[in-house]
């Protein structure tokens, strides 16, 4: 599901890279990601900063940023474009447009809880990963999407909603092991996965 005004605003806002790098990106390093020189695909990618991210900080050596939102992989290519390591693809996390085995590793910062099936999502991150991929996620919980003030704010899925636990299995049932995850209880969830070697 798009993005509303309001969210589209706190996703592009001049703070969010500050944000997206020191605070939410962070906690992934403990929780044993492990990016240096992998091809990653950024599954929602909306404007690029995280791909960035991917590079600087995580050593990733190319990104596919995928997105639904045409107008956000606009804003995406014209911020970053000077990285020729990174390239975007407008695209369905549901139906991916890559054949199996493309990537080293599939990650999201806050795009699951937008794809009403995400369980979907996560099987065609298990298709397209090689083996032994990594699954690298920070999701929304349900307690803070339906707080109500966010119920006002911003418009997601219903079905798109899931705790930390649901979330978890569901990770597993994907076929992954859990690396490590971390919550902050009812509000996010970072979470380490990654297939069989
Ligand atoms: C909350 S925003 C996060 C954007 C970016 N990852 C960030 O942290 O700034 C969620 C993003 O997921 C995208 N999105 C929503 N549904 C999607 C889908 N089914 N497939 C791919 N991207 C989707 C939206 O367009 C939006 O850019």
């Amino acid at each position: 599901m798009r993005l509303n005004r309001f969210e589209r605003f706190l996703v592009n806002q001049p703070l969010r890279p500050w944000s997206q790098r020191w605070l939410e990106a962070r906690p992934w390093r403990g929780l044993g990601a492990q990016l240096a020189g992998a091809r990653v695909l950024e599954l929602g990618c909306g404007q690029g900063e995280g791909q960035r991210i991917l590079r600087r900080d995580f050593g990733a050596s190319q990104v596919v940023g995928c997105d639904l939102d045409g107008r956000q992989l606009q804003r995406a290519q014209r911020r970053c474009q000077q990285d020729a390591a990174l390239s975007w693809v407008q695209a369905d996390a549901q139906e991916l447009p890559f054949v199996a085995d493309s990537f080293d590793a599939v990650v999201s910062f806050n795009a699951l809880h937008h794809v009403p099936d995400w369980e979907r999502a996560l099987a065609e991150a298990q298709r397209v990963l090689r083996p032994g991929g990594q699954l690298v996620l920070l999701e929304t919980l349900r307690g803070f999407l339906e707080a109500p003030p966010m119920r006002q704010l911003m418009e997601h899925p219903r079905q798109g909603r899931f705790d930390a636990g649901q979330l978890r299995r569901a990770v597993l049932e994907a076929g992954f092991h859990l690396r490590g995850s971390r919550r902050i209880p009812g509000c996010f969830l970072w979470l380490v996965a990654a297939l069989e070697g």
